[in-house]
């Protein structure tokens, strides 16, 4: 099967490493075209460097990385330091990227790559804030049918907020770019709370990545190490969801998941519940069903697939 033509578009986050470690080792399911960093769980300066620090660590210096959106639509940049670190990426001592940024900017390079690839032939791959995600489709409306889908890790129903007692981080910090995009038309794949929340690290699952014995599962295992830390004291919980990577699993084995193809709303109005993605997940409404929301997951099948990728790294 041919491999599938994706743009990761993200803001890492121990998890987004996790997200694009896994897609540069299939190169037989994903052809990374090019990697777009947005402002999220650190601001952008950090998230284009932490990017690059990624592909560096994964033997792919020449994978395109661009710095987009710095703030969100039209609301103060919300960060996530808490979960992530003050680099977003804390956990192991890292040295800093050598290769270049490159200079487009991330929206200029989404606009320019769907125009130029045969439509319906692009997946975009958010896993944080959808702030580039819209404003090129704001700038290039053209650009919308073009889309072959977009995979996006965000939202929460069942499952409730992270970030607020309502939201998830993603959404939440850009709740305005992520209605344009629930509302674009395109395909909609959804990996919300309620399945990440199932894909949880254990002390086995870490040890496997440790057992590697290669620089790759060694960073691996110290990201989740400190990543988890938060999730465990909030949750109680034996470890942390790998949230960013169920995007990446998806395309490379659709059937680690199950999920309702429903409609889903965000809430951009409402103090407390701005970001809320309002799924009808019993179809109560007439609402056009412009999502599939995910909301399971084969937790040892995506492990293993995790670590089996990995160890080609
Ligand atoms: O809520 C989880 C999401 O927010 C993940 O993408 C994580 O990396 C942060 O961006
Ligand atoms: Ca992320």
């Amino acid at each position: 099967m041919t491999p599938r033509k994706i743009i990761i578009d993200t803001d890492p986050g121990q998890d987004d490493a996790v997200a694009i470690l896994l897609a540069l080792a299939s190169p037989e399911d994903v052809t990374v075209l090019g990697i777009t960093a947005v402002a999220g769980n650190v601001p952008l300066p950090l998230t284009q460097r932490n990017a690059r620090i990624i592909c560096e660590l994964a033997g792919r210096p020449d994978i395109p990385v661009y710095a987009g959106c710095d703030a969100p639509l039209s609301r103060k940049l919300v960060t996530a330091e808490h979960v992530h670190g003050k680099t977003g990426l804390d956990g192991p001592p890292m040295d800093d990227p050598t290769m270049p940024l490159q200079d487009a900017h991330a929206v200029d390079f989404i606009i320019d790559t769907l125009r130029t690839e045969p439509a319906g032939t692009v997946t975009l791959c958010p896993i944080g804030p959808l702030t580039n995600i819209a404003t090129a489709f704001q700038r290039a409306p053209d650009i919308i049918p073009r889309v072959q889908e977009i995979v996006l890790m965000g939202g929460a129903y069942f499952e409730v907020g992270n970030i607020t007692p309502a939201a998830e981080f993603n959404i939440y910090v850009d709740p305005e770019a992520a209605q344009i995009v629930f509302r674009s038309g395109v395909p909609l794949v959804v990996m919300p709370l309620d399945v990440t929340h199932k894909a949880l690290t254990t002390k086995a699952r870490v040890d496997a990545f440790r057992a590697m014995g290669s620089r790759v599962g060694d960073m691996v295992a110290a990201w989740t190490d400190f990543f988890e830390r938060f999730d465990m004291e909030k949750y109680g919980s034996e470890g942390a969801p790998l949230h960013d990577p169920c995007v990446i699993a998806y395309l490379i084995d659709p059937h680690l998941f199950t999920g309702r193809q429903i409609n889903v709303e965000i809430e951009t109005q409402s103090d407390l519940t701005l970001g809320m993605t309002v799924a009808d997940w019993w179809r109560i409404t007439d609402r056009p069903k412009n999502a599939l929301f995910i909301g399971d997951i084969h937790a040892d099948g995506f492990y293993a697939l995790l670590a089996n990728r990995l160890a080609r790294l």
